[in-house]
């Protein structure tokens, strides 16, 4: 029998790729760069499967293809806005993503966020970088103490809850929490709280809801003005949660602290007012980039190929919205 074709959108650590050889007819991508509609339209209707990406925007539009082929998008990474779901599940297509592999890298980087955008890191660095740093001083560059202050988190799934360990157990942090969903393993003592109560309580608030029609643009002008102004706003999650152009303009004029961001409403695109600003921390998308992470990441998204073409139950089948 032939084996599967897939197409894999983007260049993957050498691990996986030699997996995918090994198993599928597998179209690899070695220059890297992102297949584009046109492509993605075209593999549909070529290709058995597709391991695909944030970058890959997989949308109605492109699964109304004729003739259709794919019968699985395996993405690389747990979210998976970027890929219409339920038009997906009309043309019979299943979705899989990689939960829980990368909640280690994504907590360390939201907690360093943290700290970055505190500590003014960025700023600092900066600074000395560009030869401006006049030497020591008692008055220089203060930054705010983030040990046993209020950590707010919003979306307590299996990230939330990780970044909460770390702040409570690391940092004697108190912790606050609204989430649609159950809570995945709150430290003790944590409280759920209104989303209100939480942005005029917590001197960090950290964002790790999925992006959905519900979040988008949950942190607008709005709730910005309800934060602490010294509260520091720190999203490894998605770009679409927060206003962008508020969020830029809350940190000029001094109703928030400061950010500490991972994602961006339009990546590779920041709102040029960001970049403009010293009190916020502009890193690329970088949550689940360690080599452990990678790795497992791509042998998870194998494994739901392989699982599926062996008609077997895949492990990670996005849930029904
Ligand atoms: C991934 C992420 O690297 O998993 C996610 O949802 O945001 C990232 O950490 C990226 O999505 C790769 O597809």
């Amino acid at each position: 029998m032939s084996r599967p074709a897939i197409l894999v959108t983007r260049r993957l650590p050498p691990e996986v790729e030699a997996r995918l050889g090994e198993r599928f007819d597998a179209s690899l991508n070695p220059d890297d760069t992102p297949p584009g509609p046109t492509a993605l339209r075209r593999a549909l209707s070529r290709y058995d499967g597709i391991l695909c990406t944030v970058t890959d925007r997989i949308d109605a539009e492109l699964l109304s293809v004729e003739p259709l082929r794919a019968r699985i998008l395996a993405n690389f990474g747990v979210g998976y806005e970027h890929i219409d779901v339920d038009a997906a599940r009309a043309r019979g297509i299943i979705v899989t993503n990689t939960p829980g592999v990368l909640t280690a890298a994504t907590a360390d980087l939201a907690i360093m966020l943290m700290l970055m955008a505190a500590r003014r890191a960025g700023e600092g660095e900066r600074e000395l970088r560009d030869g401006r740093w006049a030497g020591w001083r008692p008055t220089h560059m203060i930054g705010r103490p983030v040990a046993g202050r209020t950590l707010g988190i919003i979306g307590m799934g299996r990230i939330g809850s990780a970044v909460a360990h770390r702040a409570s157990r690391g940092f004697a942090m108190r912790v606050l929490y609204c989430t649609r969903s159950a809570p995945r393993d709150a430290p003790a003592g944590a409280e759920s709280v209104t989303l209100d109560a939480l942005l005029q309580s917590s001197d960090v608030v950290s964002i790790h809801c999925p992006a959905t029609p519900e979040t988008r643009r949950l942190i607008d002008d709005d709730r910005l003005r309800r934060m602490r102004p010294h509260a520091v706003l720190v999203n490894t999650a998605r770009g679409e949660i927060v206003d962008e152009a508020a969020l830029a303009a809350a940190l000029r004029d001094g109703v928030i602290g400061a950010a500490g961001l991972d994602v961006y409403e339009r990546e590779p695109a920041v709102h040029p007012d960001l970049l403009r600003l010293e009190n916020v921390v502009l890193l690329p998308h970088l949550g689940s980039a360690t080599t452990e992470a990678r790795v497992a990441m791509g042998l998870r998204a194998v494994e739901n190929l392989r699982a599926y073409f062996a008609g077997e139950a895949v492990s990670d089948p996005v849930p029904a919205r």
